[in-house]
């Protein structure tokens, strides 16, 4: 997951900067040629299940904006850089809606497994702030031995009841 955001990042600064050594396949910008404009949601969004899922846990409070240090393309990973913005449970994308048999092999999701909504959402929105979190816990540990101040990076939740409140 990391290395992938990683080179998202990479191609969103690359296309910011307007580099035209992009090589890889994709309708990038300058082939978009009408204007289009993309309506932004900013503020909280409620998760909850797709249709025809009974919800066991309470909807998840999302808060989009809070979220923009980040490229679109973390998160929309197959957006084209047009309008249209699919949704995450889109069919054909993540839109299972119970989980494959063969989901998880040698610890890691499958190819079918990530596509039950909820798997999706929990390595993504789950495993970034875990991520952070280990990330501060190995930068406090060092300057636990070299002083000094230490700054930690803002995480978001990873405990069941932070993201679905009882
Ligand atoms: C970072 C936020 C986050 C954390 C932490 C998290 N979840 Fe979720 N979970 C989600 C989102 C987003 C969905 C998809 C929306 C939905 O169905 O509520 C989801 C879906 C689910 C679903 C399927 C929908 C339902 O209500 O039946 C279950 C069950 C669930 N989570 C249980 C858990 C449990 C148990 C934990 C802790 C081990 C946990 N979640 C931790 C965000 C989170
Ligand atoms: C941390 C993850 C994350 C980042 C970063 C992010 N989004 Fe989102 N966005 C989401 C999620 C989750 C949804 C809800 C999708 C769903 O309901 O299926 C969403 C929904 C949307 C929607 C509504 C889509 C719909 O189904 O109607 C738009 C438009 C959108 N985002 C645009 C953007 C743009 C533009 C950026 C970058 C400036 C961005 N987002 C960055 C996670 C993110
Ligand atoms: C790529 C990393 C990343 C992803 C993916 C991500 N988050 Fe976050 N999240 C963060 C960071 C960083 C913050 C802290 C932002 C801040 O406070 O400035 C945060 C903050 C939050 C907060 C606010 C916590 C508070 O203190 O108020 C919530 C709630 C949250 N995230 C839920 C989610 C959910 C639900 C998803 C998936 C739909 C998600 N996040 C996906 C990195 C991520």
């Amino acid at each position: 997951m990391r290395k992938k955001n990683v080179v998202w990042i990479g191609m969103a600064i690359a296309l910011l900067l307007g580099a035209s050594w992009v090589t890889a396949a994709g309708p990038w910008i300058d082939e978009i040629d009408d204007e289009d404009s993309l309506c932004f949601p900013v503020g909280m969004f409620s998760i909850g299940a797709p249709q025809g899922v009974e919800q066991t846990r309470a909807a998840v409070d999302f808060p989009h904006s809070r979220h923009m240090t980040y490229s679109c393309q973390t998160c929309h990973h197959t957006w084209q850089y047009h309008a249209i913005v699919d949704g995450c449970s889109t069919a054909g994308c993540h839109d299972l809606t119970e989980a494959p048999e063969n989901a998880v092999q040698k610890g890691q999701f499958t190819a079918e497994g990530i596509r039950y909504y909820k798997y999706a959402y929990h390595k993504m929105c789950r495993d970034c702030h875990r991520d952070i979190n280990a990330a501060n816990r190995d930068v406090a540990r060092k300057a636990q031995f070299a002083g000094g101040p230490v700054e930690l990076r803002r995480s978001g939740p990873v405990g069941c009841v932070e993201c679905h409140p009882e």
